[in-house]
């Protein structure tokens, strides 16, 4: 029996608003003995995915699901190795993404949410966070059931994205206008960001929404008014897009990024334009449409392979930099998907 030495970062405290780097989190070093019990296997982490719902876990509130505990490992979803195995289905080398949370190592069972990643040269195992991941199934799942976009895409509809060089809003914006023709405008935090999706997405239109001239700008850009607000952002953002929501609208209700570290959010201002457009307005959660995961992945697969649907990756190294990754999120400090890597994949011949 061998004992690791396990790196893993934890909830030290509750934040009120911002995280703060010196207080939110604790890091520690803990062993982790490799004796695994029938049918477990031991991973180590690859990478970690960093996503705003984060800052959510650490609200101690009612949710959709529970908060972290004080002193708890923070949840993460993360691709794996397969490092020992007594499961015949988990060889050593197998990739996994699995829920470890913020730490190097762990021992898994098959009755934790675990899924055998099947890898293929040319495609990172990161990629199975992100677009073809809970990111890109988000926007899938918030695009067609939410936005029903299936019913109401083409050229006439005019959908609007915000966080849009993000994780989730550049693969919404791409389907959007890749796979249904739709006009779409991309609302992001600077002009780099806006270059890379008229210019690398192919959007037709990108807006900051920095600039002074934010609103004036959205209006021009929406001659037709808006059919489909894929929403991650809230906050003055979606008070914009209410004010421009055609009849029958639908705003997607995925996120709400600039509100997560407000003590007490404010809601928007023009949400009576719901009612004087009969416009519609919807959250959802991803996981609730797990069961059509696999047909989700299927198109998205697809997608990537017919040039409609491209990804960007922002890779932070080192696990003891994971809280500054989530922090970068909320500063706008990514585009794509923002990950941690912790550790290199090996080879299955040098395990
Ligand atoms: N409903 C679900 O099931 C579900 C699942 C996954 C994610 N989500 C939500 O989807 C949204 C996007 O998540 P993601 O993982 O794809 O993250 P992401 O968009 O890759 O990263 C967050 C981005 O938000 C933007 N942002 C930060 N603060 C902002 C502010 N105050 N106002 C406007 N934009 C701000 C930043 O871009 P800029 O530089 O453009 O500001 C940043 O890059 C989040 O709200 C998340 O909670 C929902």
């Amino acid at each position: 029996m061998g004992v690791i030495q396990n790196t893993q970062i934890v909830l030290a405290e509750r934040p009120v608003t911002d995280i703060d780097l010196k207080k939110t989190f604790k890091i520690q070093k803990v062993s982790l003995s490799d004796e695994l019990g029938p049918n477990e296997i031991l991973v180590k982490v690859i990478y970690i995915s960093l996503d705003p719902a984060m800052r959510g876990w650490l609200r101690d509130v009612r949710s959709y699901i529970r908060p972290v505990r004080i002193d708890e490992v923070m949840r993460s979803a993360d691709i794996t190795q397969v490092i020992k195995s007594n499961n015949p289905d988990y060889k050593v080398g197998d990739i996994v993404r699995a829920t470890c949370g913020w730490q190097e190592y762990d021992v898994l069972k098959p009755s934790d949410d675990i899924v055998k990643v099947k890898t293929f040269p040319g495609v990172s195992p990161s990629t199975y966070l992100g677009v073809l991941g809970i990111t890109g199934l988000t926007a899938y799942f918030g695009l067609f059931e939410i936005g029903e976009i299936a019913k109401k895409g083409g050229p006439d509809c005019t959908v609007v994205v915000s966080g849009a060089a993000g994780a989730t809003g550049s693969v919404a914006a791409q389907i959007a206008k890749h796979v249904f023709g739709c006009r779409v405008i991309g609302i992001a935090g600077s002009e780099d960001k806006c270059d890379y999706l008229t210019k690398e997405l192919g959007l037709d239109v990108a807006l900051n929404y920095k600039s002074k001239t934010f609103f004036k700008d959205l209006c021009a850009a929406t001659p037709k008014l808006i059919d489909i607000f894929f929403d991650n952002t809230g906050g003055d953002i979606l008070d914009a897009c209410l004010r421009r929501i055609a009849f029958k609208g639908r705003i997607i209700v995925c996120g709400a990024i600039s509100t997560y570290n407000d003590a007490v959010p404010k809601g928007p201002a023009y949400y009576s334009a719901l009612i004087t457009q009969r416009a519609r307005m919807e959250g959802f959660i991803v996981f609730d449409y797990a069961k059509q995961y696999g047909k989700a992945v299927e198109d998205m697969s697809k997608w990537i392979k017919e040039g409609k649907l491209k990804s960007r990756e922002t890779i932070i190294s080192g696990i003891e930099n994971t809280p500054e990754a989530l922090v970068k999120l909320f500063n706008g400090d990514n585009t794509g998907k923002m990950l941690v890597k912790v550790a290199e994949e090996e080879t299955k011949s040098k395990l």
